[in-house]
């Protein structure tokens, strides 16, 4: 039994002035006609054969009823986990993790696990061209995953991406391997050196057992699987919501799952990967997004808005976004003689920026927020 848990937390806050606090970019069609989530719930049909598979989503309370309609509008019945706060995701997957072995014994005769729940445990952020090659992939990671040991995808890099982790394996021939390092997001030289030394990027997808989760968790990080199991203890359904306990799950330390769990299991040799080639992008960033759309002959890209809204002259290279607004009018947007401009409008923020800053976006936002 595989049972998706699509982590929908995140702030996507390098995609500014689109992506908000009230809307981030998980929620936004960006890249299709399907929001990021929702690219994410379709990527898992046939997974599980005909039986269909239902996710569980996990996010922040205030985007509950932005979950429920986009799963909806699917025609999918996920179980929705409510933070009542974001404390990255080691909690977020300890949380999904109880709850699916409290499913587990509750369908069983006994009260016992009879079947090991294992969670395709996926960020509700990325973009993956070959669907067909990344189920390959999560399927031949299932008897490893199943025997106890931690899977992972890890992806072929295509640059020395400073904004991924990086994962350290014993092969990267297509077949599986066997985790000895993971290293988050290491600056520009040492990200050259491992691509050169072929390592592959932390997807930040994993499939897990849910139970040996809680077991490494606990082992590793008691403060952070105690406070998880408080907030489940008192949580409280409203309509179709799992509302996890405000008060315990506040007093939660704020950590990522790669940090917690992911790099000192992989130094005890418990962690497989299986190498995904799938033109995969977690879409972090504007120029991220320009590298995969569809261009112009000069390589600009147009987005959000009818094409006849743009009227780019002379210009090459450049990511403009206009906001089409309720009844999908937009406003017209021209340039003249600019490149490597990511331009994005919005009705109340306009972003010019060089598109080979655009890592920074992130200062802006801090400002606005000081800014109150
Ligand atoms: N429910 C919940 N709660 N989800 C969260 C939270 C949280 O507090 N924080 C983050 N998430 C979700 C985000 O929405 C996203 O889908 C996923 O977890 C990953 O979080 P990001 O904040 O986007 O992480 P990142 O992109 O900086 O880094 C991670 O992902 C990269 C690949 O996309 C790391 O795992 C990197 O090593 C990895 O390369
Ligand atoms: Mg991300």
């Amino acid at each position: 039994m595989i049972i998706p848990v699509i982590m929908a937390g995140g702030s996507g806050t390098r995609l500014w002035p689109l992506s908000r606090t009230a809307f981030p970019k998980q929620f936004i069609a960006l890249t299709s006609n399907l929001t990021m989530l929702q690219e994410t719930a379709a990527r898992l049909d046939g997974l599980s054969g005909d039986d269909g598979i239902s996710p569980m989503v996990i996010c922040n309370e205030e985007h509950r009823f932005l979950v429920a309609e986009q799963m909806r509008q699917q025609k999918l019945t996920p179980s929705i986990l409510l933070e009542p706060a974001g404390r990255n995701t080691a909690p977020a997957i300890g949380l999904a993790a109880i709850k699916a072995v409290e499913d587990a014994k509750l369908a069983s005769a006994s009260n016992e696990l009879t079947e090991f729940p294992v969670l395709l445990v996926l960020a509700a952020d990325h973009v993956i061209e070959d669907v067909e090659a990344f189920q390959q992939c999560v399927k031949s990671l299932l008897p490893e995953v199943q025997a106890g040991k931690f899977g992972t995808l890890g992806i072929v890099p295509t640059e020395p991406a400073t904004g991924y982790g990086y994962i350290k394996a014993t092969t990267s021939s297509g077949r599986l391997g066997r985790v000895s390092e993971f290293v988050e997001k290491p600056d520009a030289e040492t990200a050259a050196r491992y691509v050169a030394e072929g390592y592959l990027w932390n997807s930040g997808m994993f499939l897990i057992r849910a139970d040996r989760y809680l077991e490494e968790l606990k082992n590793f990080r008691l403060d952070i699987y105690d406070a998880c199991v408080k907030s489940m203890a008192s949580t409280q359904l409203d309509l179709d919501f799992v509302r996890i306990d405000k008060e315990a799950f506040e007093a939660c330390p704020d950590e990522s799952v790669d940090y917690a769990v992911m790099e000192p299991l992989a130094a005890k040799g418990e962690v497989v990967v299986a190498p995904l080639d799938a033109g995969w992008s977690d879409v972090g960033s504007w120029s991220a997004l320009w590298e995969i759309a569809d261009k112009d002959a000069q390589g600009n890209v147009m987005a959000g808005q009818d094409e006849k809204n743009f009227i780019l002259q002379g210009s090459e290279n450049c990511y403009v976004y206009g906001s089409a607004g309720n009844d999908g009018s937009g406003r017209l947007i021209a340039t003249l003689g600019v490149e490597n401009l990511v331009i994005v409008d919005t009705p109340d923020a306009l972003l010019v920026a060089n598109k080979d800053k655009v890592q920074d976006i992130k200062k802006i936002v801090s400002q606005i927020k000081a800014s109150g």
